[in-house]
């Protein structure tokens, strides 16, 4: 079975990591979706997010694992990968409305259903957007992203 599991992963935290590891031992093949805004510029740009997990990928030997950048809706990147399922990461109830109100819409615009898989709780606190917060005011990431990410976001500086 394959997977599409899409997010902003700008950039990609260890919770991210964690999933995706996860998944690669479920599933026999995994799509790492970057989705992006065409008309709006992220933080990373979307093919240094690209770029970024599939140094991870490399790094943490994930030979299942493929990574594509996707600009309008997941279900229609994930039909052109004739994905199975959507997989979503929760990491906890606070993540829950938006995540079910996505899988409905999700599932009533196409058949694909979405998969919850929980987050490990060492990262249920962790978002994107405290990494983002944490590097406008210069402090550590190393903990909270995986070392390609690291290295790359120490390199904008
Ligand atoms: O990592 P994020 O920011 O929670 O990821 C959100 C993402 C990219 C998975 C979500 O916004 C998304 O699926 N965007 C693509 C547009 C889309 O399919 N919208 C319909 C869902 S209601």
């Amino acid at each position: 079975m394959k997977v599409f599991y899409p997010g902003s992963f700008d950039p990609i935290t260890n919770g991210h990591k964690d999933l995706i590891s996860r998944l690669t031992k479920m599933f026999e093949r995994v799509v790492v979706g970057v989705g992006y805004n065409p008309l709006k510029t992220g933080w990373l740009p979307v093919e240094v997010r690209v770029e970024v997990i599939e140094q991870v990928a490399l790094d943490e030997g994930w030979n299942n694992v493929e990574v594509v950048p996707f600009p309008g809706l997941a279900i229609d990147a994930a039909k052109e990968q004739e994905a199975h399922l959507l997989v979503k990461g929760l990491r906890g109830a606070p993540d829950l409305p938006t995540e079910m109100t996505q899988a409905t819409l999700n599932r009533d615009l196409s058949s694909l259903e979405t998969l919850f898989v929980p987050s490990d709780p060492k990262w249920a606190n962790l978002s994107s957007s405290a990494v983002r917060e944490l590097v406008i005011f210069g402090a550590p990431i190393a903990s909270y992203v995986p070392p390609a990410a690291e290295r790359v976001i120490r390199s904008l500086k």
